[in-house]
This record gives structure tokens, C-alpha cells and sequence, in this order.
């Protein structure tokens, strides 16, 4: 969608609060010997609490109300009796509806015992995030997000995943400007404009260039097993810095 009152800015920053609140209580409670549908039920309760509904449910009729995906899983892992474990990655997607706005945040953690190569990857990760968010703004094209992402991960010696990327939010999960990808596509011509509204969700990975479906019809994994991470915001495109929704 693109922002065109107060009202809007008001209510899609509400939700992004919503979610951004989700995503850290979840993240605070992971905790080893848990399993992914008890830290998804934290997330339910919260959301309920709230007045929210879990966007990928009522799209997708995604079973669960988070996407929770450990270590080889990517991303749309179904919250599962999987029990976590000590050094596993973890990624919680959070995306939700309130008063027809959509919110989508994420982040990739590691459960202690911390390991080097899993955290530097998180850090690279963010640090793409971050560089992608400097970059866009009214008037550049879309391209130069996945540029961003493309040039932090590579200097890292890393890879990106090239079937996952941002897309349009606001009014749906998933709407106009769809697959904004985390490469370099020369050939990609859009602009951003002032008041549309995006995700940045980079996924960089130590080895992985795609992620390729499980027979649940839901979960992503890379096909070498190699770990992946992602972080994601929605953001309001401006003509300077984006206004971030989904950061606390
Ligand atoms: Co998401
Ligand atoms: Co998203």
C-alpha cells in the first residue's frame, strides 16, 4: 500500500508495534528444551491480547500463528513438537492484521552456547538490513536494496538466498511491489516512491543460494543443509530516511 493519511501511518504503526512487541517476548522466551509450538503459543496469546490476527493465517491458512524455523529450516518453519536446542539458530517471523493493516517483522538468533561462525553470520545479516535501509528512499530504484544486501553479504564471504526476498505490505501480507530481491537485478526497473510500504528482509547464508520446498508444503530449507539468516522490518519509503514500524 501506499500511505496517504495520518490514519494510515497511525493504525500500520499500531500493528508494527504489535508485532515488533511479539517478536522480542518470543525471542526472550526461547529457551532450550522448549518446543516451537510452545514459544508459537506465546505469540498467540499476545496477539489475541491484542485484537491481532496472524496475517499468514488468515491468508495462507498457514498452520500456526508464527513461523518458526531452526537451523537448516529457512523460512515458513510450522511451529512443531521440535524441541530447541542449545546453539540452535532460530528465526521468528512475526507478521499479523489489525483494523486491515498488516505488519512483518523478523530476526535470526542463536540460543546460547554462542558459536563464532553462527554469530558473525548474524551480524553481517543485520549490518545488510541496516545498509538496505539507508538505501532506500523515494526516487531509487528498487534494485538498489538488493545491491545493499548483495554487496554486505559478499564482502563477507557469504551468499544470499535468491528465491526469498522483500515485497509490498500494508493492506495485505504480501501485495505490490511484489519479490523485491535481496541481488543485484540490472534489469529490475522500479522506483520507490514516497509512501509506499515495503519489507527489507535479507537472507544471507554461509553457503545456500536457494531455498527449496519440504513435503509439508510449507517449510524452506536449504538443499546443503547450510545455515541461513534473516532479519526483517517494514518500512514507509520517504524522501529521506524510511520510517522504520516494525522497530521498538
Ligand atoms: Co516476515
Ligand atoms: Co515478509
Amino acid at each position: 500500500m501506499s500511505i496517504n493519511s495520518t490514519k494510515d501511518m497511525q493504525l500500520l504503526k499500531k500493528i508494527g508495534l504489535i508485532v515488533s512487541q511479539v517478536l522480542k517476548e518470543m525471542r526472550q522466551a526461547a529457551k532450550p528444551g522448549m518446543k516451537t509450538e510452545d514459544l508459537d503459543q506465546i505469540g498467540a496469546r499476545l496477539l489475541e491480547k491484542k485484537g491481532a490476527r496472524s496475517a499468514p493465517k488468515i491468508t495462507y491458512n498457514f498452520p500456526g500463528t508464527t513461523c518458526i524455523s531452526v537451523n537448516e529450516e529457512v523460512a515458513h518453519g510450522i511451529p512443531s513438537s521440535r524441541v530447541l536446542a542449545p546453539g540452535d539458530l532460530v528465526n521468528i517471523d512475526v507478521s499479523a492484521e489489525l483494523d486491515g493493516y498488516f505488519a512483518d517483522t523478523g530476526a535470526s538468533f542463536q540460543i546460547p552456547p554462542y558459536h563464532g561462525p553462527t554469530q558473525r553470520l548474524l551480524r553481517v545479516t543485520r549490518s545488510a538490513l541496516d545498509k538496505a535501509v539507508n538505501t532506500a528512499r523515494a526516487g531509487v530504484r528498487i534494485n538498489r536494496i538488493g545491491r545493499a544486501v548483495q554487496d554486505i553479504a559478499q564482502n563477507g564471504g557469504y551468499t544470499v538466498i535468491r528465491n526469498l526476498g522483500g515485497h509490498g505490505v500494508g493492506s495485505a501480507l504480501h501485495e505490490e511491489p511484489r519479490f523485491i530481491a535481496n541481488y543485484y537485478d540490472r534489469k529490475d526497473d522500479r522506483v520507490l516512491e514516497d509512501g509506499m510500504v515495503i519489507t527489507i528482509e535479507p537472507f544471507v547464508s554461509m553457503r545456500a543460494i536457494h531455498v527449496v520446498e519440504q513435503s509439508d508444503g510449507w517449510t524452506l530449507k536449504t538443499p546443503d543443509r547450510s545455515l541461513v539468516a534473516q532479519f526483517e522490518h517494514t518500512l514507509v519509503i520517504r524522501k529521506g530516511y524510511p520510517v522504520l514500524i516494525t522497530q521498538l
